[in-house]
Protein backbone atom coordinates (compact mmCIF):
# COMPACT_ATOMS: atom_id res chain seq x y z
CA UNK A 1 0.00 0.00 0.00
CA UNK A 2 1.42 3.33 -0.97
CA UNK A 3 0.14 5.35 2.23
CA UNK A 4 1.93 2.64 4.30
CA UNK A 5 5.43 3.28 2.34
CA UNK A 6 5.15 7.20 3.50
CA UNK A 7 6.33 5.44 7.21
CA UNK A 8 9.35 3.84 6.29
CA UNK A 9 12.22 4.03 4.43
CA UNK A 10 12.90 1.60 1.79
CA UNK A 11 14.73 -1.77 2.19
CA UNK A 12 18.26 -2.77 0.50
CA UNK A 13 19.65 -5.79 -1.15
CA UNK A 14 21.75 -7.53 1.34
CA UNK A 15 24.45 -7.76 -1.40
CA UNK A 16 25.06 -4.22 -0.64
CA UNK A 17 24.00 -3.64 2.28
CA UNK A 18 27.45 -2.18 3.73
CA UNK A 19 27.15 0.62 1.42
CA UNK A 20 23.80 2.14 3.72
CA UNK A 21 26.03 2.60 6.75
CA UNK A 22 27.58 5.66 4.83
CA UNK A 23 27.06 9.29 5.94
CA UNK A 24 24.68 10.58 2.40
CA UNK A 25 24.19 13.67 4.14
CA UNK A 26 27.15 15.44 4.12
CA UNK A 27 25.49 17.77 6.71
CA UNK A 28 28.71 19.69 7.58
CA UNK A 29 30.36 19.65 4.37
CA UNK A 30 30.80 23.15 2.22
CA UNK A 31 28.39 22.08 -0.88
CA UNK A 32 29.94 25.68 -2.57
CA UNK A 33 33.59 24.84 -2.96
CA UNK A 34 35.49 26.14 -6.06
CA UNK A 35 32.88 26.90 -9.29
CA UNK A 36 29.99 25.63 -7.23
CA UNK A 37 29.36 28.48 -5.30
CA UNK A 38 29.41 31.09 -8.09
CA UNK A 39 25.50 31.62 -8.81
CA UNK A 40 22.76 29.67 -6.39
CA UNK A 41 20.29 27.44 -8.40
CA UNK A 42 16.80 25.50 -7.14
CA UNK A 43 17.18 21.93 -5.56
CA UNK A 44 21.17 21.99 -6.54
CA UNK A 45 22.92 18.66 -6.13
CA UNK A 46 25.42 18.40 -3.40
CA UNK A 47 28.55 18.12 -5.47
CA UNK A 48 29.90 15.56 -3.13
CA UNK A 49 26.94 13.00 -3.64
CA UNK A 50 27.56 13.51 -7.60
CA UNK A 51 31.23 13.26 -6.54
CA UNK A 52 30.78 9.80 -4.92
CA UNK A 53 28.44 8.52 -7.61
CA UNK A 54 30.83 9.16 -10.33
CA UNK A 55 33.96 7.24 -8.95
CA UNK A 56 32.07 4.54 -7.45
CA UNK A 57 30.44 4.08 -10.95
CA UNK A 58 32.83 5.02 -13.62
CA UNK A 59 36.49 5.64 -14.06
CA UNK A 60 39.37 7.81 -15.83
CA UNK A 61 38.43 8.82 -19.57
CA UNK A 62 34.60 7.96 -18.93
CA UNK A 63 31.19 9.90 -20.51
CA UNK A 64 28.82 11.29 -17.87
CA UNK A 65 25.52 12.73 -18.20
CA UNK A 66 23.55 14.18 -16.58
CA UNK A 67 19.92 14.81 -18.21
CA UNK A 68 18.79 17.57 -15.74
CA UNK A 69 21.86 19.17 -15.80
CA UNK A 70 20.62 22.33 -14.06
CA UNK A 71 23.49 24.23 -12.31
CA UNK A 72 26.28 21.75 -13.36
CA UNK A 73 27.06 20.13 -10.16
CA UNK A 74 27.53 16.71 -11.76
CA UNK A 75 29.71 18.27 -14.97
CA UNK A 76 31.83 20.55 -12.46
CA UNK A 77 32.90 17.03 -10.76
CA UNK A 78 33.09 15.24 -13.66
CA UNK A 79 35.92 17.44 -14.88
CA UNK A 80 37.33 17.21 -11.39
CA UNK A 81 37.24 13.33 -11.72
CA UNK A 82 38.46 13.48 -15.27
CA UNK A 83 35.99 12.41 -17.07
CA UNK A 84 34.08 14.06 -20.50
CA UNK A 85 30.80 14.70 -20.11
CA UNK A 86 27.73 16.45 -21.22
CA UNK A 87 24.43 18.53 -18.96
CA UNK A 88 21.15 18.87 -20.57
CA UNK A 89 18.47 21.21 -19.83
CA UNK A 90 15.56 23.49 -21.08
CA UNK A 91 16.07 26.62 -19.08
CA UNK A 92 18.77 28.48 -21.14
CA UNK A 93 19.75 30.36 -17.18
CA UNK A 94 21.00 26.38 -16.21
CA UNK A 95 22.55 26.14 -19.28
CA UNK A 96 24.62 29.47 -19.18
CA UNK A 97 25.48 28.91 -15.48
CA UNK A 98 26.62 25.04 -16.30
CA UNK A 99 28.84 26.43 -18.92
CA UNK A 100 30.29 29.23 -16.85
CA UNK A 101 30.97 26.87 -13.92
CA UNK A 102 32.68 24.48 -16.34
CA UNK A 103 34.80 27.28 -18.00
CA UNK A 104 37.85 26.94 -16.35
CA UNK A 105 39.60 30.62 -16.54
CA UNK A 106 43.00 31.15 -15.13
CA UNK A 107 42.15 33.74 -12.20
CA UNK A 108 45.45 36.37 -13.76
CA UNK A 109 43.05 36.60 -16.69
CA UNK A 110 40.51 37.42 -14.85
CA UNK A 111 42.21 39.88 -12.19
CA UNK A 112 43.50 42.11 -15.29
CA UNK A 113 40.03 42.08 -16.44
CA UNK A 114 38.44 42.88 -13.64
CA UNK A 115 40.69 46.01 -13.35
CA UNK A 116 39.97 47.17 -16.98
CA UNK A 117 36.48 46.47 -16.12
CA UNK A 118 36.47 48.63 -12.95
CA UNK A 119 37.98 51.63 -15.38
CA UNK A 120 35.33 51.13 -18.07
CA UNK A 121 32.40 51.23 -15.48
CA UNK A 122 33.65 54.81 -14.49
CA UNK A 123 33.59 55.92 -18.01
CA UNK A 124 30.64 54.38 -19.05
CA UNK A 125 28.54 56.27 -15.65
CA UNK A 126 30.07 59.30 -16.89
CA UNK A 127 28.43 59.04 -20.09
CA UNK A 128 25.45 57.54 -19.77
CA UNK A 129 23.48 59.82 -17.61
CA UNK A 130 21.01 57.27 -16.95
CA UNK A 131 20.41 57.13 -20.95
CA UNK A 132 21.22 53.31 -21.54
CA UNK A 133 18.73 51.22 -22.70
CA UNK A 134 17.26 48.93 -20.50
CA UNK A 135 16.48 44.98 -21.22
CA UNK A 136 12.96 43.72 -22.20
CA UNK A 137 11.87 42.94 -18.84
CA UNK A 138 7.82 42.65 -18.27
CA UNK A 139 6.98 45.63 -15.81
CA UNK A 140 10.34 46.29 -14.89
CA UNK A 141 9.43 49.50 -12.80
CA UNK A 142 7.87 46.87 -10.28
CA UNK A 143 10.85 44.69 -9.82
CA UNK A 144 14.03 47.57 -9.74
CA UNK A 145 14.08 51.35 -8.70
CA UNK A 146 14.90 53.39 -11.47
CA UNK A 147 18.74 53.88 -10.06
CA UNK A 148 19.22 50.08 -9.88
CA UNK A 149 17.98 49.53 -13.27
CA UNK A 150 20.38 52.44 -14.58
CA UNK A 151 23.45 51.09 -12.28
CA UNK A 152 23.22 47.12 -13.47
CA UNK A 153 22.71 48.83 -17.23
CA UNK A 154 26.11 50.87 -16.85
CA UNK A 155 28.00 47.70 -15.83
CA UNK A 156 26.19 45.42 -18.47
CA UNK A 157 27.63 48.22 -20.97
CA UNK A 158 30.88 48.23 -19.55
CA UNK A 159 30.80 43.92 -19.39
CA UNK A 160 29.56 43.87 -23.29
CA UNK A 161 33.62 45.41 -23.89
CA UNK A 162 35.45 42.33 -22.66
CA UNK A 163 36.69 40.91 -25.65
CA UNK A 164 37.36 37.17 -24.69
CA UNK A 165 33.69 35.25 -24.98
CA UNK A 166 34.40 33.17 -21.59
CA UNK A 167 35.92 35.42 -19.52
CA UNK A 168 32.87 37.65 -20.51
CA UNK A 169 30.13 35.22 -19.79
CA UNK A 170 32.23 34.71 -15.91
CA UNK A 171 31.59 38.63 -15.62
CA UNK A 172 27.78 38.32 -16.93
CA UNK A 173 27.38 35.51 -14.60
CA UNK A 174 28.69 38.24 -11.70
CA UNK A 175 26.32 40.16 -12.96
CA UNK A 176 23.01 38.04 -13.40
CA UNK A 177 24.40 37.60 -9.65
CA UNK A 178 23.84 41.23 -8.87
CA UNK A 179 20.81 41.80 -10.65
CA UNK A 180 18.86 39.29 -8.51
CA UNK A 181 20.78 40.93 -5.42
CA UNK A 182 19.23 44.37 -6.66
CA UNK A 183 16.00 43.44 -7.26
CA UNK A 184 12.43 43.93 -5.07
CA UNK A 185 11.80 39.83 -5.20
CA UNK A 186 11.49 38.63 -1.99
CA UNK A 187 14.95 36.32 -2.32
CA UNK A 188 13.78 33.63 0.12
CA UNK A 189 11.25 32.52 -2.45
CA UNK A 190 12.18 30.95 -5.77
CA UNK A 191 9.10 31.88 -7.41
CA UNK A 192 8.48 35.46 -8.48
CA UNK A 193 6.91 37.18 -5.08
CA UNK A 194 7.82 41.14 -4.66
CA UNK A 195 9.01 42.57 -1.26
CA UNK A 196 6.16 43.93 0.58
CA UNK A 197 6.22 48.29 0.66
CA UNK A 198 8.03 48.73 3.83
CA UNK A 199 10.93 46.65 2.96
CA UNK A 200 11.30 47.93 -0.50
CA UNK A 201 11.37 51.70 0.34
CA UNK A 202 14.38 50.62 3.07
CA UNK A 203 16.29 48.76 0.25
CA UNK A 204 17.85 50.87 -1.55
CA UNK A 205 21.23 48.55 -2.58
CA UNK A 206 24.57 50.19 -3.47
CA UNK A 207 24.67 47.83 -7.11
CA UNK A 208 28.42 48.86 -7.97
CA UNK A 209 29.63 47.32 -4.38
CA UNK A 210 27.89 44.42 -4.91
CA UNK A 211 28.69 43.86 -7.78
CA UNK A 212 32.61 44.38 -6.70
CA UNK A 213 32.17 42.14 -3.53
CA UNK A 214 30.77 39.43 -6.13
CA UNK A 215 33.09 39.39 -8.64
CA UNK A 216 36.12 39.74 -5.81
CA UNK A 217 34.26 36.31 -4.25
CA UNK A 218 34.10 34.64 -7.26
CA UNK A 219 37.67 35.05 -8.45
CA UNK A 220 39.06 32.53 -6.43
CA UNK A 221 36.41 30.07 -6.73
CA UNK A 222 37.42 29.91 -10.49
CA UNK A 223 40.63 29.78 -9.38
CA UNK A 224 41.01 27.08 -6.98
CA UNK A 225 38.64 24.89 -9.55
CA UNK A 226 41.40 25.36 -12.45
CA UNK A 227 44.26 24.52 -9.48
CA UNK A 228 42.48 21.09 -8.75
CA UNK A 229 41.33 20.09 -12.31
CA UNK A 230 43.87 17.04 -13.67
CA UNK A 231 46.53 18.40 -16.30
CA UNK A 232 44.96 18.12 -19.84
CA UNK A 233 41.65 18.08 -18.31
CA UNK A 234 38.12 16.91 -19.52
CA UNK A 235 35.46 18.95 -21.23
CA UNK A 236 32.00 19.23 -20.62
CA UNK A 237 29.01 19.79 -23.38
CA UNK A 238 26.21 22.02 -21.75
CA UNK A 239 23.59 21.86 -24.17
CA UNK A 240 20.19 23.59 -24.49
CA UNK A 241 17.95 20.72 -25.55
CA UNK A 242 14.91 18.98 -24.10
CA UNK A 243 16.83 15.31 -22.72
CA UNK A 244 13.92 13.38 -24.44
CA UNK A 245 15.16 13.99 -27.94
CA UNK A 246 19.25 15.05 -26.92
CA UNK A 247 21.67 15.01 -30.22
CA UNK A 248 23.49 12.49 -27.79
CA UNK A 249 24.90 9.26 -29.90
CA UNK A 250 22.78 5.82 -28.98
CA UNK A 251 24.69 3.44 -26.26
CA UNK A 252 27.56 6.00 -25.59
CA UNK A 253 27.36 6.89 -22.29
CA UNK A 254 29.29 5.39 -19.59
CA UNK A 255 27.07 6.98 -16.34
CA UNK A 256 24.08 8.67 -15.78
CA UNK A 257 24.06 11.30 -12.74
CA UNK A 258 21.07 13.24 -12.42
CA UNK A 259 18.48 14.34 -10.11
CA UNK A 260 15.12 15.35 -11.83
CA UNK A 261 12.50 18.02 -11.03
CA UNK A 262 10.11 16.75 -8.36
CA UNK A 263 7.15 17.90 -10.16
CA UNK A 264 6.09 19.53 -13.03
CA UNK A 265 7.49 23.33 -12.39
CA UNK A 266 4.91 26.08 -11.50
CA UNK A 267 3.76 23.46 -8.50
CA UNK A 268 7.00 22.26 -6.78
CA UNK A 269 10.00 24.36 -7.70
CA UNK A 270 9.49 27.08 -10.33
CA UNK A 271 13.27 26.77 -12.22
CA UNK A 272 12.25 29.28 -14.86
CA UNK A 273 10.75 32.22 -12.38
CA UNK A 274 13.94 31.87 -10.33
CA UNK A 275 16.13 32.36 -13.47
CA UNK A 276 13.71 34.90 -14.87
CA UNK A 277 15.48 38.39 -13.55
CA UNK A 278 19.25 37.28 -14.15
CA UNK A 279 18.33 35.47 -17.44
CA UNK A 280 16.82 38.93 -18.23
CA UNK A 281 19.48 41.03 -17.22
CA UNK A 282 22.45 39.21 -19.43
CA UNK A 283 19.82 39.52 -22.50
CA UNK A 284 19.32 35.35 -22.86
CA UNK A 285 16.15 34.79 -25.25
CA UNK A 286 13.03 36.45 -23.65
CA UNK A 287 10.75 33.98 -24.86
CA UNK A 288 12.92 30.70 -24.07
CA UNK A 289 13.17 32.45 -20.43
CA UNK A 290 9.55 33.30 -19.91
CA UNK A 291 8.73 29.84 -21.06
CA UNK A 292 10.75 27.48 -19.08
CA UNK A 293 8.22 26.48 -16.67
CA UNK A 294 5.75 25.63 -19.21
CA UNK A 295 8.22 23.44 -21.11
CA UNK A 296 9.51 21.24 -17.81
CA UNK A 297 8.34 18.03 -17.53
CA UNK A 298 4.33 18.46 -16.69
CA UNK A 299 4.19 21.53 -17.66
CA UNK A 300 2.09 20.71 -20.96
CA UNK A 301 -1.70 21.13 -20.67
CA UNK A 302 -2.72 17.57 -18.50
CA UNK A 303 -3.56 14.19 -20.80
CA UNK A 304 -6.40 12.23 -20.40
CA UNK A 305 -5.45 9.47 -17.85
CA UNK A 306 -4.35 5.88 -19.66
CA UNK A 307 -3.48 3.22 -17.30
CA UNK A 308 -2.03 1.14 -20.03
CA UNK A 309 1.04 3.71 -20.74
CA UNK A 310 2.93 3.50 -17.70
CA UNK A 311 4.11 0.31 -16.24
CA UNK A 312 4.11 1.04 -12.29
CA UNK A 313 1.54 -0.46 -10.30
CA UNK A 314 2.66 2.07 -7.38
CA UNK A 315 2.26 4.74 -10.38
CA UNK A 316 -1.56 3.76 -10.68
CA UNK A 317 -1.84 3.15 -7.25
CA UNK A 318 -0.58 6.79 -6.54
CA UNK A 319 -2.88 7.91 -8.95
CA UNK A 320 -6.08 6.55 -7.71
CA UNK A 321 -5.19 8.09 -4.31
CA UNK A 322 -4.42 11.48 -5.43
CA UNK A 323 -7.22 11.36 -8.20
CA UNK A 324 -10.06 10.67 -4.75
CA UNK A 325 -8.56 14.00 -3.38
CA UNK A 326 -8.80 16.20 -6.69
CA UNK A 327 -9.37 14.83 -10.32
CA UNK A 328 -7.63 17.88 -11.20
CA UNK A 329 -4.21 16.83 -9.49
CA UNK A 330 -4.65 13.58 -10.75
CA UNK A 331 -4.43 14.79 -14.08
CA UNK A 332 -1.11 16.57 -13.62
CA UNK A 333 0.35 13.93 -11.38
CA UNK A 334 -0.08 11.63 -14.79
CA UNK A 335 1.11 14.01 -16.84
CA UNK A 336 4.28 14.65 -15.01
CA UNK A 337 5.29 10.82 -15.11
CA UNK A 338 4.21 10.42 -18.33
CA UNK A 339 6.99 13.20 -19.03
CA UNK A 340 9.13 11.38 -16.84
CA UNK A 341 9.01 7.94 -18.08
CA UNK A 342 9.90 10.01 -21.52
CA UNK A 343 13.03 11.18 -20.08
CA UNK A 344 13.81 7.49 -18.24
CA UNK A 345 13.51 5.93 -22.04
CA UNK A 346 15.91 8.67 -22.99
CA UNK A 347 18.49 7.38 -20.40
CA UNK A 348 17.70 3.95 -21.50
CA UNK A 349 18.98 4.77 -24.95
CA UNK A 350 21.60 6.80 -24.98
CA UNK A 351 23.48 4.47 -21.85
CA UNK A 352 25.90 1.99 -22.91
CA UNK A 353 25.06 -1.83 -21.67
CA UNK A 354 26.78 -1.97 -18.35
CA UNK A 355 26.14 1.59 -17.13
CA UNK A 356 24.75 3.24 -14.78
CA UNK A 357 21.69 5.35 -14.10
CA UNK A 358 21.58 7.27 -10.44
CA UNK A 359 18.62 9.53 -10.41
CA UNK A 360 18.20 10.92 -6.87
CA UNK A 361 14.56 12.33 -6.59
CA UNK A 362 12.61 13.85 -3.73
CA UNK A 363 9.04 12.35 -2.55
CA UNK A 364 6.65 15.68 -2.51
CA UNK A 365 3.33 15.59 -1.52
CA UNK A 366 0.17 16.08 -3.82
CA UNK A 367 -3.17 16.78 -2.65
CA UNK A 368 -1.86 15.46 0.71
CA UNK A 369 -0.49 12.30 -0.61
CA UNK A 370 3.23 11.58 -0.57
CA UNK A 371 4.38 10.47 -4.07
CA UNK A 372 6.58 7.38 -3.83
CA UNK A 373 8.66 9.26 -6.97
CA UNK A 374 11.73 6.36 -5.73
CA UNK A 375 9.31 3.72 -6.20
CA UNK A 376 7.89 4.57 -9.67
CA UNK A 377 11.13 5.51 -10.95
CA UNK A 378 12.53 1.69 -10.01
CA UNK A 379 8.86 0.63 -11.83
CA UNK A 380 9.16 2.55 -15.19
CA UNK A 381 12.88 1.72 -15.32
CA UNK A 382 12.50 -1.93 -14.78
CA UNK A 383 9.94 -1.78 -17.55
CA UNK A 384 12.28 -0.01 -19.81
CA UNK A 385 15.42 -2.06 -19.41
CA UNK A 386 16.98 -1.58 -16.34
CA UNK A 387 17.95 -3.39 -13.89
CA UNK A 388 17.43 -1.76 -10.23
CA UNK A 389 20.79 -2.38 -8.10
CA UNK A 390 20.09 -0.19 -4.83
CA UNK A 391 17.71 2.54 -3.04
CA UNK A 392 19.98 4.98 -0.72
CA UNK A 393 17.38 7.10 1.47
CA UNK A 394 19.35 10.26 2.25
CA UNK A 395 17.90 13.05 5.04
CA UNK A 396 18.24 16.27 3.84
CA UNK A 397 20.05 17.75 6.56
CA UNK A 398 19.09 21.47 6.18
CA UNK A 399 15.49 23.28 7.29
CA UNK A 400 15.44 24.86 4.02
CA UNK A 401 12.68 23.05 2.26
CA UNK A 402 12.81 23.37 -1.80
CA UNK A 403 9.11 25.08 -1.83
CA UNK A 404 7.00 26.20 1.63
CA UNK A 405 3.66 26.68 0.23
CA UNK A 406 1.18 23.90 -0.10
CA UNK A 407 1.16 22.76 -4.02
CA UNK A 408 -2.72 23.70 -3.77
CA UNK A 409 -1.53 26.87 -3.54
CA UNK A 410 -3.93 28.23 -1.13
CA UNK A 411 -2.88 31.08 1.36
CA UNK A 412 -1.26 29.88 4.86
CA UNK A 413 -1.23 26.27 3.41
CA UNK A 414 2.31 25.32 4.02
CA UNK A 415 3.66 21.88 2.45
CA UNK A 416 4.87 19.20 4.79
CA UNK A 417 9.04 19.71 4.88
CA UNK A 418 10.34 16.32 3.15
CA UNK A 419 13.18 15.04 5.23
CA UNK A 420 14.70 12.59 3.09
CA UNK A 421 15.38 12.33 -0.43
CA UNK A 422 16.29 8.93 -2.34
CA UNK A 423 19.15 8.06 -4.77
CA UNK A 424 18.01 5.21 -7.17
CA UNK A 425 20.71 3.39 -9.07
CA UNK A 426 20.00 1.42 -11.79
CA UNK A 427 21.78 -0.33 -14.68
CA UNK A 428 20.89 -1.01 -17.84
CA UNK A 429 21.17 -4.97 -18.69
C1 LIG B 1 16.41 19.42 -9.74
S1 LIG B 1 16.92 20.47 -11.05
C2 LIG B 1 18.54 19.88 -11.36
C3 LIG B 1 19.54 20.48 -10.42
C4 LIG B 1 20.96 20.05 -10.73
N1 LIG B 1 21.20 18.67 -10.37
C5 LIG B 1 21.96 20.95 -10.00
O1 LIG B 1 22.81 20.46 -9.27
O2 LIG B 1 21.83 22.18 -10.15
C6 LIG B 1 15.99 19.90 -12.41
C7 LIG B 1 16.31 20.56 -13.75
O3 LIG B 1 15.60 19.87 -14.77
C8 LIG B 1 15.33 20.78 -15.82
N2 LIG B 1 14.34 20.15 -16.70
C9 LIG B 1 13.01 19.93 -16.50
N3 LIG B 1 12.47 19.25 -17.52
C10 LIG B 1 13.48 19.00 -18.41
C11 LIG B 1 13.57 18.32 -19.67
N4 LIG B 1 12.49 17.76 -20.23
N5 LIG B 1 14.76 18.28 -20.29
C12 LIG B 1 15.87 18.85 -19.74
N6 LIG B 1 15.85 19.50 -18.56
C13 LIG B 1 14.68 19.58 -17.88
C14 LIG B 1 14.94 22.04 -15.09
O4 LIG B 1 15.08 23.17 -15.91
C15 LIG B 1 15.91 22.02 -13.89
O5 LIG B 1 17.05 22.78 -14.18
Amino acid sequence: MVMMEQSRLPEFDSENSEKVVEDWTFAKEDTKYMTHGLHAYPARMIPQIAQRLIHRYSEAGNTVWDPFCGSGSALVESMLADRDSIGTDLNPFAVFLSKVKTTPIDSEILRKTNEKLDRKIISVQKKSHGTLEIPEMHNVDLWYKKYVQDDLAVIKTAISSIGDLGVRDFFRLCLAHTARATSNLKKSEFKIVRMKEEEREKFNPDVYELFKANVRRCIPLMGSFVKALPVDHKVSKVLYVDNREPPIEDDSVHLIVTSPPYGDHSTTVAYGQFSRYPAHWISLDYEDVKSVDRRGLGGRSPREYDESLLDSDTLKETYRLVFKNSPKRAKQFFNFFFEYNQSIESMVLKLKTGGHACIVVGNRLMSRVRIPTHRITVELGSALGFEHKITIPRRIPTKRMPWKTAPENIPGLKADTMHNEHIVILRKD
